[in-house]
């Protein structure tokens, strides 16, 4: 078997850890649905991955439902897509094992994104939180994907899922599993904080104006964008006028993405402009784009029993994908089935 006998498959997932942002939505959900109908596509909410910190078990559920409504709302179709949650399919887990004894322990030394979060707390960090990018590399390897579209600072944990597949493959004489290719285009794959320019936007920041929620109301979405941090100077002329400047480029990025267009064409349209007339312009234009999603996440969020439905049907197609391949891998390392 070679790389190109592989089916072209798509497979990315997201964390219940808190509420969705514009970085999640702009760079993953919106790609995810862009993706949908082309090729077999398999999105996940990967709540095993959200408990590698501390996640409170009364919230947990539903904060795994408010991402699938978050997918839902921006246009993922269950009839196009499998849509699911990761618990659901228990070879999640058993992958990962078999993944955490091919993985070598120097590899997960080198994943900055652990290093960022364990900080100087790293005696003091879950097992779990460690083992992560191996868990990750199974969800992929699980359904033999071949592309995985994520965000920027995911692209190390797709290059080690590719040693995985390819030490696998050797140690044990195969080519069972794909080399799957990361997906990382368009003007947003690293959404930046609003209120600083340097840090990507996350869901966990400390303070609610460095972030936009996909649930957030027209209102704030206006505020944030409004105060969001930027220098004095007017837009430049041209995008090698960005360069330098982290807030202005990441404000114009994010409206190329919102009209899917490009920097270059957002900078010929508002060339030299003053931030008294862009920054209204793109809180309008978010505003335009967010709130209908927003709006269909809350009437989903009201009927929880359906999206439960949702992903318990996305649940048994994912696990009729995984089953052979999980049954083979077993097979393949020696692991004895009566
Ligand atoms: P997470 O919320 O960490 O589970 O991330 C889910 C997906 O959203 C991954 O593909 C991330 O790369 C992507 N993502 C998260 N934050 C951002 C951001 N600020 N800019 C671009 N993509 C992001
Ligand atoms: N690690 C990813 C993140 O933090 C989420 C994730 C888990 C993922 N498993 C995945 C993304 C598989 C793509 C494919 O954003």
């Amino acid at each position: 078997m070679t790389e190109s006998t592989f089916t072209p498959r798509v497979f990315s997932g997201i964390k219940p850890s808190g509420g969705l942002t514009l970085g999640n939505y702009l760079g993953a959900i919106k790609r995810f649905v862009g993706m949908q109908g082309k090729v077999e596509t398999i999105y996940c909410v990967v709540d095993l991955h959200a408990i590698t910190v501390w996640q409170d078990p009364a919230q947990l559920a539903n904060m795994t439902r408010e991402v699938a409504a978050g997918y839902l709302a921006a246009g993922l179709d269950p009839t196009q897509s499998i849509l699911f949650n990761q618990s659901q399919v228990s070879g999640h887990a058993e992958l990962g094992w078999i993944f955490n004894c091919v993985a070598r322990v120097g590899w997960m030394n080198r994943m900055t994104q652990f290093k960022d979060k364990a900080g100087s707390n790293a005696e003091k960090v879950s097992l779990g939180l460690y083992a992560y990018p191996s868990l990750m590399a199974a969800d992929i390897l699980l359904y033999h994907a071949t592309q995985v579209p994520v965000g920027e600072d995911q692209k190390q944990h797709v290059e080690l899922t590719r040693d995985i597949a390819a030490k696998f493959n050797h140690d044990f004489k195969t080519d069972f599993f794909p080399i799957t290719e990361p997906v990382i285009d368009g003007p947003a794959t690293r959404v930046m904080n609003l209120r600083d320019g340097t840090k990507k936007m996350s869901k966990s920041g400390e303070s609610d104006m460095e972030r936009i929620n996909m649930t957030d109301d027209a209102t704030t979405i206006a505020k944030k964008f409004k105060k969001a941090k930027t220098d004095p100077a007017p837009l430049p002329e041209t995008v090698e006028g960005l360069a330098t400047r982290p807030e202005a480029r990441n404000l114009v990025e994010i409206y190329a993405a919102l009209e899917d267009t490009t920097p270059e064409a957002v900078i010929a349209q508002y060339p030299g402009a003053g931030w008294g007339t862009f920054k209204p312009a793109l809180a309008d234009l978010a505003v335009a784009k967010l709130a209908p999603i927003s709006d269909e996440m809350a009437r989903l969020m009201n009927d929880p029993a359906e999206i439960d439905r949702i992903l318990g049907k996305g649940s048994e197609k994912a696990r009729a994908i995984a089953e052979p391949i999980l049954k083979k891998t077993y097979e393949i390392v020696g692991l004895l089935r009566s």
